[in-house]
């Protein structure tokens, strides 16, 4: 076969992997699977996946990487978890990788538990991993967000007991795009780490021009920092995703796995190492990402729906000041993803697709308007 169709099949199998299950748990079985291809036209808009993805240098490292799966890749996790501390300054020994974030936040979690009492977080946030945390007798604490959709650190901060074991700050938040500025934060951490573990996931960074919170584990050995290769990276089905903490914290998480690393496979290791060198790919992604969500939310302007600003690849709207339910009326033209996070609230959550798919989207709101 030739490598220009052998890289066409991979993309393809992977969009199709990365489609089959909805991140947030739910199986897709309201949608007919055999819709879900790039040729119906069906939008996809609901698990803040990066339409672009993934990279054109990924796509081929990952092709290729197809022939040494026969073989265990302890050399490889090596090097990736080195060049991923490079990025900060870190060794090796600070990062513990998993076959997504996700996998990580649950493992924070399996360790919080083992002294009974509570987790700390937003709501609304995300979410994925709090049944897990229950089910391992962590009860969970959500504070509301604040009037603009705000984390509400001071109330967080008031919050924190004896009894808190791990506060769990995503930010920038899904599902409201809101995030901190860094000195605001700092303050916090220093506060939460004195008495509890605090993750910061920081899953949408990349997508604006911030730094990682993630120098600030040397201050502190409580503070864990969750990074993907899920988003701007566009590797959301390679399944890619790390946590940077002290060495002695890493070595306590990795203690509780059977073997500590091993989530990704060969395929999708080579895929993150080629995609941390597509500084163009990446460079584009957040670019092409910032013109569909101003296409976005100059439509909802225009509107007069009321969304809040966004950091990140998606956009909280009030779908209360439309004339028709969003999701379904949306659905109904072949657009999925809209949909409430919090209870008895109007507000939904909406991936940022191209800006083709976002001009499809206004020109659709505007038709039902
Ligand atoms: C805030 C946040 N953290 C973590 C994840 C999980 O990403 P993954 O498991 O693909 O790395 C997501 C996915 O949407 C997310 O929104």
């Amino acid at each position: 076969m030739q490598r220009r169709q052998l890289l066409k099949n991979s993309a393809f199998a992977m969009l199709s992997f990365s489609m089959a299950r909805d991140l947030m748990g739910a199986p897709l079985s309201t949608v007919d699977r055999s819709s879900l291809s790039n040729n119906t036209g069906t939008i996809i808009l609901r698990a803040n996946e990066n339409p672009h993805g993934p990279s054109p240098l990924a796509r081929v490292a990952m092709q290729e990487a197809v022939a040494i799966s026969n073989r265990y890749q302890w050399d490889m996790n090596g090097l990736l978890r080195e060049r991923i501390g490079a990025l900060t300054n870190h060794s090796r020994e600070h990062i513990t990788l998993g076959a997504g974030s996700s996998e990580l936040l649950g493992l924070v979690c399996l360790w919080a538990s083992y002294q009974k009492g509570h987790v700390l977080a937003s709501e609304p946030t995300f979410k994925l991993w709090m049944p897990a945390a229950r089910k391992m007798g962590l009860a969970t604490q959500l504070i509301p967000l604040t009037a603009s959709k705000h984390n509400d650190l001071d109330r967080m901060l008031a919050s924190i007991n004896g009894d808190t074991r791990l506060v769990y700050l995503c930010n920038p938040n899904n599902p409201t795009g809101t995030a901190h500025d860094r000195q605001t934060l700092e303050k916090f951490i220093a506060q939460a780490c004195k008495s509890c573990i605090v993750l910061v996931d920081e899953a949408y960074t990349d997508y604006y021009d911030t730094a990682s919170l993630a120098n600030l584990i040397n201050q502190h050995p409580n503070l864990i920092i969750a990074k993907t290769f899920s988003k701007v990276y566009g590797m959301a089905g390679a399944r890619v995703g790390y946590l940077l903490a002290q060495p002695a914290m890493i070595k306590t998480l990795n203690e509780l796995q059977a073997w500590a690393n091993a989530g990704p496979s060969a395929v999708s290791m080579r895929g993150a190492l080629a995609a941390m060198d597509d500084h163009t790919f990446v460079a584009f992604c957040k670019a092409e990402n910032h013109k569909a969500k101003e296409i976005f939310c100059n439509g909802l302007a225009e509107l007069k729906i009321p969304f809040i600003p966004s950091v990140t690849s998606f956009v909280y709207f009030d779908g209360a000041a439309y004339s028709k339910p969003v999701p379904s009326f949306l659905q109904s033209h072949q657009i999925l993803g809209a949909r409430s996070f919090e209870e008895n609230s109007t507000w939904l959550r909406l991936s940022v697709g191209t800006s083709a798919e976002m001009k499809r989207v206004v020109e659709v709101l505007k038709m039902g308007r």
